[in-house]
């Protein structure tokens, strides 16, 4: 193995996360390695969601550290953490419900254009090279992603499945190292799910992507994962293959206190 592949992508080190009295994420530490995917998994408001803000940097870790290829990332702006090549989809959608198909992934790509307004008017070659070059870009997601019959319609026109493939596009566009889902298959028909799933194998296999997400479905799960982490009530309450998981009786009570709940 070499120096690289040994590096996790992605490693946090106890990070927590308070809210006020909540403590949502507690003393929390996982790896994703390079090629791997990973799965977070827990029972509702386990603090699944708020581990990914802190690892994307929309939220500052209460305590802890995040490392990025082996460097840290405290003090970096949400927008550095999506350069360093973390990209993701969010639990609710989050797409520009008017713009069209490309429109949308146009916008994932714009992370890697780093002039200023001033810098365009006065080298305008650059721009329109990166223009192109975002272009071609986008036109290999849609491809990949068959929905070249969507290209050009409104975000809004679209099925919920549809809006989550152009989503798994925008994250895309901006050419991560890491892949963050959070419950990208949710809502969706047996069928969408599958595809969903051959995706997320084929962007880890075709294009290296590592890929971390919070999955319910534990048929996605058991299918995708190299690993999977169980989070409950903020805490990390298991660690292992899917199979190690899911005899863990640790796991099972923490879900079937869950279940009990909602008799
Ligand atoms: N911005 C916030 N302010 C206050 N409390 C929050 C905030 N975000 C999350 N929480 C609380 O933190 C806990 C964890 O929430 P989180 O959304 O991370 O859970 P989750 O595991 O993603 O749940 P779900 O499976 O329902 O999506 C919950 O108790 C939630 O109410
Ligand atoms: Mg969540």
């Amino acid at each position: 193995m070499t120096q690289d592949s040994m590096t996790p992508v992605l490693e946090a080190r106890g990070i927590s996360k308070r809210f006020g009295g909540v403590t949502a994420v507690n003393n929390v530490s996982l790896k994703v390695m390079p090629g791997e995917i990973v799965s977070l998994i827990g029972p509702n408001g386990a603090g699944k969601t708020t581990t990914f803000n802190l690892v994307s940097g929309v939220l500052p870790p209460t305590q802890g550290q995040i490392l990025f290829e082996g460097r840290d990332t405290a003090g970096l702006k949400p927008s550095e953490f999506a350069r360093l090549g973390i990209g993701r989809t969010f639990q609710n959608l989050a797409l520009f419900r008017h713009g069209t198909v490309v429109e949308n992934l146009l916008v994932g790509r714009h992370i890697h254009f780093r002039y200023s307004v001033l810098e365009s008017l006065l080298f305008w070659g650059r721009p329109r090279r990166d223009e192109i070059a975002a272009r071609e870009k986008v036109e290999q997601i849609i491809e990949f992603l068959e929905i070249e019959e969507l290209r050009d319609k409104s975000v809004s026109q679209l099925a919920y499945g549809q809006q989550k493939r152009v989503e798994l596009g925008r994250a895309l566009a901006c050419e991560p190292k890491l892949l963050l889902l959070d419950e990208i298959v949710a809502g969706m028909n047996r069928e969408e799910k599958e595809d969903i799933a051959r995706f997320t194998l084929d962007i880890r296999d075709e294009f290296g992507v590592a890929v971390l997400m919070i999955e319910h479905d534990m048929q996605v799960v058991m299918d995708l994962s190299d690993r999977v982490y169980v989070l409950d009530f903020g805490s990390k309450i298991a660690e292992g293959t899917p199979a190690e998981v899911a005899a863990d009786p640790v796991v099972l009570r923490a879900y079937l206190g869950e279940e009990a709940e909602h008799v």
